[in-house]
């Protein structure tokens, strides 16, 4: 018999989770239970890579970054670091957004102690709310740029996420995805599979004292689209000029796309 090819997936569904309310719930749950060692784990176990690739997306999405009326949504923010990264000396407006009030109490205590962007930009303390990535309460064409890193894959629901970000976009802002994704087969990729599944869950869940949380993360990304697929969705959903591009051995990918004027 041929194999089943598996139906894309609609959205995140931690183990027994019956519905989308149901992973929604278990995915907050989740973080708020990590929250307390999230950074320290992140750095630990991507060897600090988490940080580069960050930059690495705060340099590309420079542009509109450098226009101070820019209006930015770092999205699913968790303790803020994409959205540190991004404020790092550019002048554009960013607040973050993030259900789990554990790890935005993190991220506002992190933003107290910002250093100043740059000499014409003194040091404030950045805005976070909390909020349904799929219900946001924003009103329509609210930013010129919504980020995500690490966080679209958690949604319960893709393209109702992707919908809801299309609402807050001005026409011609930007929206960019920075996620986990599959590396291919070879030797480098075989390696990091191994290390993702086998020693990554063992140390996130010694450290953390919650094992389902550091299982969830390689499944989560296995389920998950394969770049191309995702691209696929965005375009999908409406979006144009939709462009990815893979970074450290194809183990996480960064997703651009416009919404029309
Ligand atoms: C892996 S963390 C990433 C945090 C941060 N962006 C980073 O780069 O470290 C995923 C975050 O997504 C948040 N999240 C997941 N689903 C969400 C949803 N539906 N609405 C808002 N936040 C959500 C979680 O609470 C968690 O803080």
């Amino acid at each position: 018999m041929p194999d089943a090819i598996a139906a894309p997936p609609k959205g995140t569904r931690p183990e027994g989770a019956r519905s989308e309310d149901d992973a929604s719930r278990q995915v907050r749950e989740m973080f708020t239970q990590i929250a307390p060692r999230y950074d320290l784990l992140n750095h630990l176990l991507s060897m600090q890579l988490d940080r580069v690739w960050r930059a690495r997306v705060a340099r590309r999405l420079r542009p509109t970054l450098m226009r101070p009326a820019a209006r930015v949504l770092d999205l699913c923010c968790g303790t803020g670091d994409l959205a540190f990264s991004l404020s790092r000396s550019a002048p554009a407006r960013i607040i973050g957004a993030d259900f789990s009030h554990a790890m935005l109490v993190r991220a506002r205590a992190k933003s107290q102690s910002l250093p100043a962007r740059s000499s014409a930009i003194p040091a404030s303390p950045m805005p976070f709310f909390e909020a349904d990535a799929l219900r946001l309460p924003f009103a329509d064409a609210s930013f010129d740029l919504i980020t995500t890193a690490f966080g679209f894959r958690n949604l319960a629901n893709y393209e109702a996420g992707l919908r809801e970000v299309h609402r807050l976009l001005k026409p011609g802002g930007t929206l960019a995805i920075l996620e986990f994704t599959e590396p291919p087969a070879g030797l480098l990729g075989d390696l990091y599979r191994w290390y993702f599944r086998n020693v990554l869950p063992r140390i996130g869940s010694l450290l953390s004292g919650d094992r389902a949380a550091y299982s969830y993360l390689p499944a989560s990304v296995s389920r998950f689209f394969r770049p191309a697929e995702l691209a696929s969705l965005i375009t999908a959903v409406g979006y144009r000029s939709v462009e990815y591009r893979v970074w450290t051995v194809g183990t996480v990918a960064l997703h651009t796309a416009i919404k029309s004027l």
